[in-house]
């Protein structure tokens, strides 16, 4: 079996143990986080045979896990639309028949792209070492037999998936910050980069691909999560949809790229909660890993849905953005007033994929380009029955 044989096998493989999240229906809306089931609409519909994911995959096409930009739905999918005429040539030249997707599959192919760029990349275990000292953490934690015994030896903990790292570190943030207060050292601030090198350093041993290191991000679910996050009252300091409250700032505009650095904010920013929650006279959560994932899996989901689109500029973005072209009574295409089934992101991204088959003459002349905010307009346009309603 081929090497990409065996990486399509295995992201099918994953999606299917995994299958629709506990406590989501099957007709759970196109946009609930599916994203294991999304890794097999990836394979399935030969998105991995042209596109790896950090380093596994096809190379026709851009590695999607190092896309750089901040995942945002509309971010995602107007990547998508624009660069399809390209697509749709290598698919040409490989014979191979441009695959139409559903509402269905595009929504769980959106949460799995969204996690694998939420996935921090892998990182080096050299810079690791020396941050493990220039960081102090050599002074209370042995490695290999070196270091300080004040906290328990970090050997293996690389091993952990970000997430029991970030549980970990937000947990034990309160008595590592008392032991250090106690020897009169500065408490280290850490970057995302930084919590990847040490994951090198302290042994990561998900050595499984990026299948299963991605899975390591997804059991979160964000239904979970937006519950916890009340219950845990994260909604007294943070507002009851974490856009912000009286005692804390508004999470869905801290742009986190990845795990990692969602993890060092909340290793930097763990004295500034105590003092409000001081304030507030509560007291902070210890979180299970479990736990920590579903509040991932929230917080992510504010970002991922991105800005709320406005109908009145889709509709003027119809046409600024070249789209009557063809959608107009005189062209080839339906007029857009009447499109159904784009009523949800999904349904939308799959619209706009399914473009992928028109005829090589009309992808190729002039094909308009769209940002992020148009397609959240053309979304929230769509959505409405266009002009329609
Ligand atoms: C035949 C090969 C091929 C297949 C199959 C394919 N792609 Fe692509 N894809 C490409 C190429 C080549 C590019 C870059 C085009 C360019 O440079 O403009 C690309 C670009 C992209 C981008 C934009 C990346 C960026 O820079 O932001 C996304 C997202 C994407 N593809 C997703 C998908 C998905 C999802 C599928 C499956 C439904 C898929 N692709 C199937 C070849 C392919
Ligand atoms: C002043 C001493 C001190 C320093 C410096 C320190 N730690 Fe700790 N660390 C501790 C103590 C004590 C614990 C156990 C806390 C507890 O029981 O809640 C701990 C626990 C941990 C844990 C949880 C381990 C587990 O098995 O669950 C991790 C991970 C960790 N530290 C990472 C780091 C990193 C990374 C650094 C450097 C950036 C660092 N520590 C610096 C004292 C320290
Ligand atoms: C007592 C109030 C309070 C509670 C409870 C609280 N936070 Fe915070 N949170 C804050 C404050 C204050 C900051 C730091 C703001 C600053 O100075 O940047 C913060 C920062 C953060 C950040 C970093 C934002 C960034 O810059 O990226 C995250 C993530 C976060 N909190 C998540 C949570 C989660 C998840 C919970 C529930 C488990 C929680 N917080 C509970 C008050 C609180
Ligand atoms: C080059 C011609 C062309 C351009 C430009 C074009 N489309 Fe299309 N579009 C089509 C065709 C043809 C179909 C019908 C495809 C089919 O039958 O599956 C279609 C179908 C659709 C559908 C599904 C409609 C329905 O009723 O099922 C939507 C939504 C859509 N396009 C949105 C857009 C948007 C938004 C733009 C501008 C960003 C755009 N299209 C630009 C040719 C085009």
């Amino acid at each position: 079996m081929s090497r990409r044989a065996r990486i399509i096998l295995g992201i099918v493989a994953a999606g299917a143990a995994l299958g629709p999240a506990p406590g989501l229906a099957q007709d759970e809306p196109a946009v609930a986080q599916r994203a294991a089931a999304g890794a097999r609409v990836f394979g399935d519909r030969g998105c991995a045979g042209c596109h790896a994911v950090d380093g596994v995959g096809g190379g026709t096409g851009p590695d999607l896990a190092r896309v750089r930009e901040a995942p945002t739905l509309a971010g995602i999918g107007a990547a998508l639309w624009n660069h399809l005429p390209q697509m749709a040539a290598r698919m040409r030249a490989r014979g191979t028949p441009a695959p139409r997707l559903d509402p269905w599959d595009a929504g769980d192919l959106i949460a799995f792209l969204f996690a694998i760029r939420y996935y921090t990349p892998a990182a080096d275990p050299g810079t690791g070492a020396a941050l493990f000292s220039g960081k102090g953490c050599v002074r209370c934690h042995q490695v290999r037999g070196a270091g300080g015994v004040v906290g328990p030896p970090l050997d293996g903990v690389g091993g952990a998936t970000p997430i029991e790292l970030t549980a970990a570190l937000w947990n034990h943030a309160p008595a590592m910050a008392r032991e250090m207060r106690a020897r009169n050292l500065r408490r280290p601030s850490l970057s995302g980069p930084d919590l990847g090198h040490l994951r090198a350093y302290l042994g990561d041993t998900a050595a499984g691909g990026i299948t299963q290191r991605v899975m390591h991000v997804l059991p979160g679910r964000e239904a979970v999560g937006r519950t916890l996050f009340r219950d845990r009252r994260c909604a007294v300091c943070h507002g009851p949809d974490g856009r912000g409250g009286p005692f804390g700032p508004d999470l869905a505009a801290a742009r986190r790229r990845d795990l990692a650095e969602f993890a060092a904010a909340m290793w930097n920013k763990a004295p500034r909660m105590a003092a409000a929650a001081g304030r507030a006279r509560i007291e902070l959560p210890r979180l299970e890993p479990a736990e920590m994932a579903d509040l991932v899996a929230y917080l992510a989901s504010l970002q991922y849905l991105g800005e709320e689109g406005s109908a009145e500029r889709g509709a003027a973005r119809v046409t600024s953005s070249g789209c009557r072209r063809c959608h107009s009574p005189a062209g080839p295409a339906p007029d857009l007033s009447g499109a159904r089934g784009v009523d949800t992101p999904g349904g939308v991204l799959a619209a706009l994929w399914n473009h992928v088959a028109l005829p090589e003459s009309a992808l190729a002349r002039r094909w308009p380009r769209l940002r992020a905010r148009d397609v959240s307009d053309l979304t929230a346009y769509l959505a409405r029955g266009g002009g329609g309603r």
